[in-house]
């Protein structure tokens, strides 16, 4: 019956989207993607965040999001914004690298280098920018490079010096981004905060240092609300809140046995390049016939170190394809570190798992989702915006339960007005089928 009125339907309405195409941008409300840093999925389980309880109850909460491996901050962020595997993007690591001249760029100064994020995936950006809408980033990753010659409309970068916590500045931010909504019609922008990474590098995620920080945050996530109604944008704005990676704590002498490489191998001797500056993971280029060498010395070195040939790592990490990945990899559990710093580590670890707000005109009220992969981020925007997606590794199967009910109909139906009585009776007609 519900299939005999659908198929009656259907070409009535494949007749009316002929007729009547649909006019572009008006249909969609604008996006905001905010990303906060290093934002672990359960910061806001041991202290008061008001505002992001509230949230939850006017808009959608996923238990928590996985990011992808490597859990870094520009592969994520990449990972996000283009829907693809990191070893389908190439942006491998935080830091830009060249094997033979050996220099390595710091996060900071990777950020207007189009020759590091310009490697074929298109971000959203562009290709939303391609299909008439306008779009900005503030402060995201990638949102200062080029891509294929396309810049992003309007793109702030972070200086040098951007102090990470400064709540005043995370303010003006959002009214920044508030005016270009409002009095410049952006439909799309990304704006990325430094913490709670920086805190949770500094002091560790279970200090009270980072506590004080997530209400800075819940704060923040206030004064955003308050400006999205002082903007009457309130049923014209979808915002999702998402972040990047978790964070654990460093496991330290006396109480492990650090993982330190120079215990067992001689760098000098068989190592052309290594890039072990970040937590949890690190890659070697081995020196001419030394890769074996390498890999036997190291694969068994400490009871808590993964090591790997680039060939055999594992494939549900959908990393190691890249042509920049090097041919030896390793990752140590979780909170171990290979020289450096608190994140990197496996995408399995609760610790990594990060955040997945959103609200606005499109989301449901008060949905908790199951936990899903950030990889399907990148369709749910496109579909948010109207823009048709490039090939991704996401699903918007997985997302599209977040959307009011009527989302698609209230598209299909922009026309309704231009319909006759006895068109509109017949799409009653199929909605009432279609729930029952
Ligand atoms: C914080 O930002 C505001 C606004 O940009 C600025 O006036 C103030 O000097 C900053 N404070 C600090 C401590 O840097
Ligand atoms: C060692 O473990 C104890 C008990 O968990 C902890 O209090 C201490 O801070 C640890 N020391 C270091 C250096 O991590
Ligand atoms: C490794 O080589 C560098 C530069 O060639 C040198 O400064 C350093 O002392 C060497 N280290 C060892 C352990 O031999
Ligand atoms: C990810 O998507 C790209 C583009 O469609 C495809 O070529 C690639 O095989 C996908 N990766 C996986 C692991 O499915
Ligand atoms: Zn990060």
């Amino acid at each position: 019956m519900g299939l005999g009125v659908f198929s009656l339907l259907l070409p009535i309405l494949v007749g009316l989207a002929s007729c009547h195409p649909i006019p572009g941008r008006k249909n969609f409300n604008k996006l905001l993607l905010i990303s906060f840093d290093g934002f672990r999925w359960n910061y806001d389980q041991d202290v008061d965040t008001p505002n992001m309880d509230r949230l939850a109850q006017e808009g959608v909460k996923a238990k928590y999001l996985t990011p992808p491996f490597v859990t870094m901050t520009s592969p994520s962020h990449f990972t996000t914004i283009s829907g693809r595997w990191i070893e389908d993007h190439g942006v491998i690591h935080n830091m830009m690298f060249n094997t033979e001249t050996r220099w390595k760029y710091s996060f900071k100064t990777t950020q207007k280098k189009t020759e590091w994020w310009d490697n074929g995936v298109l971000p959203l950006w562009i290709t939303a920018q391609r299909q008439g809408r306008k779009t900005a980033s503030f402060h995201y990753p990638g949102g200062g490079a080029k891509y294929k010659g396309e810049a992003v409309q309007r793109s702030l970068v972070e200086s040098y010096t951007h102090p990470d916590s400064n709540e005043t500045e995370w303010r003006e931010n959002i009214d920044i981004v508030m005016n270009w909504f409002t009095k410049e019609d952006f439909d799309f922008v990304t704006l990325y905060y430094g913490e709670p990474d920086n805190v949770g590098h500094k002091f560790g995620p279970e200090t009270e240092n980072r506590r004080v920080i997530i209400q800075q945050i819940d704060r923040t996530i206030g004064y955003l609300v308050e400006a999205i109604e002082r903007h009457s944008l309130t049923n014209h704005l979808n915002v999702i809140i998402t972040s990047d990676h978790g964070m654990t704590t460093v496991k330290k002498k006396p109480n492990v046995t650090e993982i330190l490489l120079i215990d067992y191998i001689k760098f000098n001797d068989s190592v052309k390049f290594d890039i072990v500056d970040y937590g949890g993971f690190g890659m070697l280029l081995p020196k001419p016939g030394q890769e074996e060498a390498l890999y036997q010395a190291l694969k068994n070195a400490h009871p808590h170190l993964n090591v790997y040939k680039k060939e055999e790592f594992p494939e549900r990490f959908h990393f190691a394809k890249h042509k920049r990945v090097l041919p030896i990899l390793m990752y140590a559990d979780s909170g171990y570190n290979i020289n450096g710093v608190n994140h990197g580590f496996d995408n399995v670890l609760m610790d990594m798992k990060t955040i997945f707000r959103a609200f606005g005109p499109d989301f449901k009220k008060n949905h908790l989702a199951e936990p899903f992969d950030s990889i399907h981020i990148y369709p749910l925007m496109c579909k948010l915006l109207g823009v048709t997606p490039e090939p991704h590794n996401g699903s918007l199967a997985v997302t599209q339960e977040m959307l009011v009910d009527s989302y698609d109909q209230h598209l299909t139906l922009s026309h309704w007005f231009s319909l006759s009585t006895a068109g509109r009776e017949l799409i009653k007609t199929a909605k009432v089928d279609q729930s029952a």
